[in-house]
């Protein structure tokens, strides 16, 4: 088990759909789901995508315990999402400010649905099915984006509110974090 690098924007990897997982409960899965838990943990991330180690597997992970990067984000419980579909649940979205271990020193504001259903397996094969909103959704958006190729910055509506942190830090618009 060891954390591995995480690739940036330009990586052909991230900009391909990742393919469906047809094995489930074998050493390989759980070697990998071991890998991608302790790079997420390296890398202070709330979420982690198989095609962020370069791996093009339709494999998602996700923890949100009181992360420092996310101050006001209600937790998310550790997860594992393997071949997950999406289903927005209402028309209505919000716009928050997103980061991405593969745009790494950056934020943009970028609009989600708030009310998603989501479904697919764990790492046993064992259905998962859940109706969630806000961060948690967000979230699940951001990771499975990565599945099919999609980084938040193409997300972004209005680049206005797109930048480095620390300028952004500087002109007000995201909160400071201490780190
Ligand atoms: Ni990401």
């Amino acid at each position: 088990m060891a954390a591995r690098s995480v690739i940036r924007m330009g990586h052909p990897v991230l900009a391909t759909k990742a393919r469906e997982v047809k094995e489930f409960d074998t050493p390989d899965l759980h070697e990998l789901l071991a890998d991608m838990f302790d790079t997420m943990a390296a890398y202070d991330g709330a979420g982690l995508a198989a095609p962020q180690i370069a791996v093009d597997l339709r494999i998602v992970v996700f923890e949100v315990s009181q992360n420092p990067r996310y101050p006001d984000a209600e937790s998310v419980p550790r997860t594992v999402l393997i071949n997950p579909v999406i289903k927005p649940l209402s028309d209505a979205k919000d716009l928050a400010w997103e980061g991405c271990l593969s745009v790494p020193g950056m934020r943009g504001a970028v609009p989600r649905h708030t009310h998603i259903r989501y479904t697919g397996f764990d790492e046993f094969g064992q259905a998962i099915d859940r109706m969630v909103q806000g961060f948690h959704a967000r979230v699940v958006q951001h990771e499975c984006d990565h599945l099919d190729g999609i980084l938040y910055p193409q997300r972004i509506e209005d680049l206005s509110k797109f930048g480095f942190i620390e300028e952004l830090e500087e002109a007000g618009l995201i909160p400071k974090v201490e780190s």
